[in-house]
C-alpha cells in the first residue's frame, strides 16, 4: 500500500471527476487546497495524508466508481484496490461522520469491517475542509454549509436525515480544527 505524492492525488481526482462531474470538481479542488494550506496543523507526515485524503475525498461520486451509490465507501474501496495507503482509504470512508450516513443506508457494519475509524485531529481537519467549503468551491460557514446541503437534497432525503444526526459531531469537529488553528495564529 502506498501513499501517494499530493500532486499525484490531485491528479487521480482530476481524472475521475473533471469531466464527468465539474461541479463536484470545483469543491474538491478547493477541499484539497484547503487541506494543504492547513497541513502544518499535523506533525508530517499527518500533512501529507490529510492532504492526499482531502484530495481523494469524493472519488467515489465518479460515475466509473458507483457500486453501493454510498460515495464514502465506494471511493474507499476503489482506493484499497488501486493500493492507496490504508490510513487514508479508512479517512475516506468516514470522512465528515460518513459512518452515521453508513446508519441510515444500513451499511454500517460493511463500514466498520472493512475500515477501521480512526479519531484524531486529521479526521477533525479532514471534517473541517469538507464542510467549510460550498458545492462549487466556496468558504463557507459550517453551519450554513449543513443548511445549504439539506436545501440541495430536499427535507425527506437521506443525506439530509443524515445531516441533521450528523450535525452536532461535524460542528464540533469544525470548531476544535478552528481552535487548534487559532492557536497556532493568534490574533
Ligand atoms: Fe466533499
Amino acid at each position: 500500500m502506498t501513499l501517494p505524492t499530493i500532486p499525484e492525488a490531485r491528479s487521480l481526482a482530476q481524472d475521475l471527476l473533471e469531466d464527468a462531474l465539474p461541479r463536484r470538481w470545483s469543491h474538491v479542488q478547493a477541499v484539497g487546497t484547503k487541506a494543504e494550506r492547513i497541513c502544518e496543523l499535523l506533525d508530517s507526515p499527518d500533512g501529507q495524508v490529510l492532504s492526499v485524503a482531502a484530495w481523494l475525498h469524493d472519488v467515489g461520486y465518479s460515475p466509473d466508481l458507483v457500486s453501493t451509490g454510498f460515495h464514502s465507501l465506494d471511493g474507499a474501496r476503489w482506493l484499497r484496490t488501486q493500493g492507496i495507503d490504508d490510513r487514508v482509504a479508512a479517512l475516506v470512508a468516514h470522512h465528515s461522520c460518513a459512518w452515521l450516513e453508513a446508519m441510515e443506508r444500513g451499511l454500517d457494519s460493511e463500514l466498520h469491517e472493512e475500515f477501521p475509524r480512526e479519531e484524531s485531529v486529521t479526521t477533525d481537519a479532514l471534517c473541517y475542509c469538507d464542510m467549510t467549503t460550498g458545492p462549487d468551491g466556496q468558504d463557507f460557514d459550517a453551519s450554513y454549509r449543513l443548511t445549504e446541503i439539506r436545501s440541495r437534497y430536499g427535507p425527506d432525503h437521506l443525506v439530509t436525515r443524515f445531516i441533521t444526526r450528523a450535525e452536532p459531531e461535524i460542528l464540533a469537529a469544525v470548531r476544535r480544527t478552528e481552535g487548534r488553528l487559532s492557536s497556532l495564529h493568534p490574533r
